[in-house]
């Protein structure tokens, strides 16, 4: 199968690539390359250095006629789209809109979509969430991607491009940036294996639902080959707390003069967030296998080896 993965220079995207091609397939990657890196990118992919947001970006899609397009690239940021939501809107909602419009005028079948289980909701009521919750986001960034939900529907409901939005909770793994803002597994392992203490936002309470990627490639698989269409959690439907990821990277990295900093807490911040997958379970057939212990021991071991 032929398929295209815009943001495939990225973390997940990246991850996605590489089990595509190990499974046979044709895999296009377009990536602009803003965060995502050349190093990450596999050989035997086509790459097009390219923002999504350009008009010629159907030149792409008339000359390649993709099967499948998995849309991960993104501005992923939920700070600067507080900060500039009309920038945050330019590459997740129009930008997004012309990797849609280009796949229903060049005949894809479908399309995976990066959604966002922690932001989508909103402040949740109920704990795990389900895709029946209400969505009330609370960020730009939140809105951008409800938003590109409801134009996935448009374009099914009205021309037929089926569509699957994975509401991931939060993912780690390897090749995530540890410089980022969200990525806390990796960002501690990175200060950890510099020798530092990393700062844990104000009581380090505060609770995730964490999904290890090979997890999430494993989502995109089942994506494929199903025939649902709509929006679903990918997620553990667990809570683990900011405390606990860092008690566990300490006793990981073997090193015991770590010390347990605490800083003020971040404005803003969910306390509690975690999504139920039961409806994956139900119609991809799929579930989280990675506890977060295996995924920290996997993840630290990774950036050990490619050191930041
Ligand atoms: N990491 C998470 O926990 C998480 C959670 C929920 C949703 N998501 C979504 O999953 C997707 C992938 O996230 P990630 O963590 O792999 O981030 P990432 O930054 O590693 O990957 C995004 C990729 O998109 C590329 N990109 C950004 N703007 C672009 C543009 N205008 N044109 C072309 N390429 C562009 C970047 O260069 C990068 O390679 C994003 O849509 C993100 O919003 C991620």
């Amino acid at each position: 199968m032929k398929i295209m993965i815009t943001g495939g220079a990225g973390f997940i995207g990246s991850n996605i690539a590489d089990r595509l091609i190990d499974e046979g397939n044709t895999v296009i990657i377009v990536d602009d390359l803003s965060n995502g890196k050349k190093e990450n990118i596999n050989k035997k992919a086509v790459f097009y250095k390219k923002d999504i947001r350009d008009a010629d970006l159907a030149d792409i899609f008339i000359k390649e006629k993709p099967h499948i397009v998995i849309h991960n690239a993104a501005q992923l940021s939920v700070r600067i789209s507080v900060e500039d939501p009309v920038y945050d809107a330019e590459v997740n909602v129009k930008g997004g809109l012309n990797v849609f419009n280009c796949s229903m005028k060049t005949g894809v079948k479908k399309i995976i979509f990066a959604s966002s289980g922690g932001t989508v909701y909103g402040e949740q009521e109920k704990f795990p969430a389900d895709e029946s919750h209400s969505t009330n986001p609370i960020s730009p960034y939140g809105v951008a991607k409800l938003a590109s939900e409801k134009y996935l529907h448009y374009f099914y409901k009205t021309y037929g491009l089926e569509y699957i939005a994975l509401r991931y909770a939060n993912i780690y793994g390897p090749r995530q940036d540890p410089l980022g803002e969200a990525g806390v597994v990796a960002i501690f392992s990175s200060i950890i294996l510099k020798g530092g203490s990393p700062v844990i936002n104000g009581d380090g309470n505060q609770t995730r639902d964490y999904v290890y990627v090979k997890d999430v490639v494993e989502a995109n698989m089942r994506a494929i080959e199903s025939n649902f269409v709509g929006c679903v959690n990918i997620s553990t439907s667990k809570e683990t707390s900011v405390n606990e990821l860092f008690a566990a990277l300490k006793q990981v990295s073997g090193n015991n003069s770590i010390v347990e900093n605490h800083g003020p807490a971040k404005a803003g911040e969910a306390f509690r967030s975690s999504l139920d997958y039961s409806l994956a379970k139900k119609v991809l057939g799929w579930q989280p296998k990675t506890s977060v212990k295996e995924g920290i021991e996997l993840t630290f071991a990774w950036f050990k080896e490619n050191t930041f």
